[in-house]
């Protein structure tokens, strides 16, 4: 069990609007991530500009921040190994329409804008997104079904 990862997870606020927050943490935990950390916030600008920083020259940046800063979000951090692409995996393709069956985009989005979840897409990002989410750090705890997730 060497690759051990934490990934940074938001449910975004259409995800949270529609009412698929226990839907989508369903998920992560039946696939066997580990939940280290969880808290509901509205975003502030400082926070969302942050966040989306890479995106900032994009077209779709403004339009971006204004629906990360409209409501509540849930942000969330799992661990595993492999999380990282494990996590992006699950929540399929940016735009609903083209994601698979089966991922939570694929499985409940119809958007490329509006599409539910967030998940770092690098082991870089994944840190610095923690840090940002996460400021006073995450849970550490010891699993007791972990020998039953991984020979
Ligand atoms: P995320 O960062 O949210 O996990 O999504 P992603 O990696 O699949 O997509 P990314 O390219 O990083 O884009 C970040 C978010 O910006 C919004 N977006 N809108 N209207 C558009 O053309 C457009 N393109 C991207 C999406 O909410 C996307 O998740
Ligand atoms: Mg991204």
């Amino acid at each position: 069990m060497s690759d051990i990862q934490t990934t940074f997870v938001m449910v975004k606020p259409d995800g949270v609007q529609r009412g698929l927050v226990g839907e989508i943490i369903q998920r992560f935990e039946r696939k066997g991530l580990r939940l280290v950390g969880l808290r509901g916030v509205i975003p502030s600008e400082q926070l969302a500009e942050t966040h989306y920083e890479v995106h900032k020259e994009r077209p779709f940046y403004p339009g971006l921040i204004s629906f990360i800063t409209s409501g509540p979000v849930v942000a969330m951090a799992w661990s595993g190994v492999d999380a990282i692409s494990v996590a992006r995996s699950i929540i399929g393709p940016t735009n609903g329409r083209e994601a698979a069956p089966g991922t939570i985009r694929g499985d409940h989005g119809m958007d490329i804008g509006y599409n539910l979840i967030h998940g770092s897409d690098g082991e870089d990002t994944a840190v610095s997104e923690l840090a940002l989410w996460f400021p006073d750090g995450i849970m550490e705890w010891n699993r007791d079904i972990e020998q039953w997730i991984y020979e």
